[in-house]
């Protein structure tokens, strides 16, 4: 008999502190009205210094965990995608498997920017249809303000912090994983890439004077690249699926940019109601936005029993991928 893979349980986790465009302004030279009108976002959250992404994603576990009614030696694997862990090395994934009590479990980060939430469904969706795994976690969390250029207007005012997560079961009833679509271009990479820091070019007083290990971004390139990319994801997951567009009730895509969305949303001919967005009140969370809005999606109802629910996404790498979930 052929086995599925299930969204049993989601949870999501923020840190208090806000930081609005108002904020924004004090800081660079820009204004509420340019930020709403070019990218949707009105307020965002920031850690404080003694906060970590694994801090967030502990609290995000916990409450994916709570909803699918487990205990922690109930999971068989957690993975982390992330590109602010808390270090290079142990991984975050190791460290909130610990917090937890999760023991001897395979635990382990992995990286495809914004898009890795995707990434790590394909990865358990593959793992548990196969056979070897019934119960595992996945998870989308960064902490981007830890490494913004906060004299950067251009980049400085799309990105939040967060952590989205998810339990995945071979047991429904839940979300039905089904058709998928990833990929990247690793020839566009520079234009969304932290510099310094990695074996290219390690960490140094100069790297650091030169604002090196924080994000640089041409928004222009990745604007037009997002809207094919997450259009065309879409559009092979739900081939591979066998569902058509008509039969799409809600798209929960990254979200990095309010007009990125609504024109994927356009693609998809799909009407506003059926369109979910927060980034109004995150930014761009990166790997943490689909997980975040879907556990808001869920526990407001916005998913319900019957709905079948697109995810897509594009991100550093470049990245892209898309996924096809029945609830
Ligand atoms: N406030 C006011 N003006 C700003 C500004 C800000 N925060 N940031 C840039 N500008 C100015 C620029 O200096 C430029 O001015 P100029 O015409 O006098 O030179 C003008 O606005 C247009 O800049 P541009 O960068 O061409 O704007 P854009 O239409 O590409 O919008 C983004 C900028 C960042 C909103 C947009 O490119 C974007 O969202 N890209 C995708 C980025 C992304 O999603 N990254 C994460 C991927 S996971």
């Amino acid at each position: 008999m052929s086995r599925n893979a299930y969204i049993v349980g989601t949870g999501h986790n923020v840190p208090d502190g806000v930081l609005t465009n108002a904020d924004l302004e004090k800081i660079v030279d820009t204004t509420d009205e340019w930020i709403v009108k070019m990218t949707g976002i009105k307020e965002r959250r920031k850690t404080d210094d003694s906060t970590a992404t694994s801090d967030l994603v502990t609290v995000a576990v916990k409450n994916a965990i709570e909803m699918a009614g487990w205990e922690p030696e109930d999971v068989q694997g957690i993975i982390v995608g992330t590109v602010t862990p808390d270090y290079y090395f142990p991984s975050t994934a190791a460290i909130v498997a610990d917090k937890l009590g999760m023991k001897n479990i395979p635990a382990y980060d992995f990286e495809a920017g914004c898009t890795a939430f995707i990434y790590g469904l394909v990865q358990a969706k593959a793992f548990i249809e196969s056979g070897m795994m019934d119960r595992m976690i996945i998870v989308g969390a960064d902490c981007l303000t830890k490494i913004t250029n906060w004299t950067d207007r251009s980049s400085c005012i799309l990105f939040g912090d967060g952590a989205g997560a998810v339990a995945v079961s071979s047991e429904g009833p839940g979300g039905r994983l089904g058709g998928w679509h990833w990929g990247s271009d690793g020839s566009m990479g520079k234009h969304l890439f932290q510099p310094a820091g990695g074996s290219k070019k390690p960490a140094s007083h100069e790297t650091v004077d030169n604002m090196e290990h924080t994000i640089h971004m041409n928004g222009a390139r990745i604007f037009k690249y997002a809207v094919r990319t997450m259009h065309d994801s879409c559009m092979e997951a739900l081939k591979m699926d066998g569902t058509e567009k008509k039969d799409v009730d809600l798209l929960v895509s990254h979200q990095a940019n309010l007009r990125i969305i609504d024109a994927t949303a356009r693609a998809l001919e799909l009407k506003p109601e059926q369109v979910y967005i927060n980034i109004q009140k995150y930014g761009n969370t990166s790997a943490a936005t689909i997980p975040m809005a879907l556990d808001e999606a869920v526990r407001d109802n916005t998913i319900k029993e019957t709905s079948t629910v697109v995810l897509a996404a594009f991100g550093a790498g470049l990245t892209w991928g898309g996924m096809i979930l029945h609830w």
